[in-house]
């Protein structure tokens, strides 16, 4: 028997006593938007989007097409929905602050996740996070998006892959839903996901590797070394799409490292949108996620784009990182 996002949405939404509704809805909105993103994503390749808009975003980074109209659609079904009052997307340089009855949530999101990756038809995704707001009803203010992450009351992310899938997380658990694109649902495909507690794949941008602290480098030649009980040496696995190389090691077990480094002392990926939401997930599927020191959940964001450095994963696999970061501390 099928079970679709929607009726899935509905089942959960009984559990919840006084329930207005209001949450259920920022999650039927997301599904709604995923969907249109998956379809403009399948034909990149069909019409003018693929390429560049000249522009580039509040990261000095080039923005793509498909980027700004990720950014668009889920920004303009979240604002329609009517249920959340801040919006923060890595693609804007301000929150979108929206006033309304029922607007009692705030909502982070990396509208499009492996950007680079649009123009070679290699895996893609959105994620996002929701949080209660903590200001007045009113327009929604920033510091409703500037919550830490143990403050989520769900977080999910969509894959653009050989097939589109959403998982996500409401604190109950980690579900994922296939997209059937032959009568336009998504379908619950894996329940209850859990990461295994180790696995045998590492995902790390090595290029760099000279880049990254002594940790960081003592940690890789721990994984090349060769130790039949822990499966060493390991393999390597980089995609380039966050989204992409989470979703394979949630499935399969492993490590995704994205270090701080000489250039970046704070690494690329963003606390609000890239790894507070990995981290809530993770944590429901029982993995891990730190900066090689403290727990990515419990770490008080002071901005809107903040760079935070990021190892998650399998639990032995993270904790095992985080004792080569401990024991060489932040040293290069
Ligand atoms: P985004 O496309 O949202 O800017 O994120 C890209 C991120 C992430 O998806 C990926 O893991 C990482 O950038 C890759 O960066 P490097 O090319 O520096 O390894
Ligand atoms: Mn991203
Ligand atoms: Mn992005």
């Amino acid at each position: 028997m099928i079970i679709t996002l929607e009726q899935f949405i509905i089942e959960r939404q009984k559990e919840i006593p006084d329930s207005t509704g209001a949450f259920s809805q920022i999650l039927r909105d997301i599904g709604l938007a995923a969907k249109i993103v998956s379809r403009e994503v399948n034909k990149a390749g069909l019409v003018d989007i693929l390429g560049i808009t000249g522009t580039t975003n509040v990261q000095g980074e080039e923005v793509k097409k498909l980027d700004v109209y990720a950014n668009h659609t889920f920004i303009k079904v979240l604002k329609k929905g009517g249920s959340v009052c801040a919006i923060a997307s890595e693609e804007e340089e301000e929150i979108i602050s929206i006033n309304g009855p029922n607007a009692k949530y705030a909502i982070t999101l990396d509208p499009l996740d492996g950007s680079s990756n649009i123009d070679v038809n290699v895996s893609i995704g959105t994620i996002f996070s929701i949080y209660k707001r903590v200001s007045e009803m009113g327009p929604g203010t920033e510091e409703d998006c500037l919550q830490m992450g143990l403050k989520q009351v769900a977080a999910g992310y969509v894959i653009y892959g050989s097939s589109t899938m959403l998982v996500y997380t409401t604190g109950n658990g980690v579900n994922g839903f296939t997209l059937d694109p032959s009568i336009g649902e998504f379908c619950l495909s894996h329940a209850n996901m859990k990461i295994p507690k180790r696995g045998k794949v590492y995902s790390i941008n090595e290029g760099n590797i000279k880049e990254y602290s002594v940790g960081v480098q003592k940690y890789v030649d721990y994984l090349h070394d060769t130790d039949k009980t822990t499966s060493r040496p390991y393999s390597a696995r980089y995609i380039g799409s966050m989204v992409a190389d989470f979703h394979r090691n949630l499935l399969q077990g492993g490590i995704f490292i994205y270090p701080a480094s000489k250039k970046s002392p704070n690494g690329k990926l963003r606390l609000l949108y890239e790894a507070n939401p990995m981290a809530f997930i993770l944590e429901q599927a029982g993995g891990r996620a730190s900066n090689g020191f403290e727990p990515i959940l419990q770490i008080q964001p002071k901005e809107l784009h903040q760079r935070v450095p990021l190892f998650m994963g399998s639990e032995e696999d993270v904790l095992m990182a985080e004792k080569f970061m401990q024991e060489y501390g932040h040293g290069f």
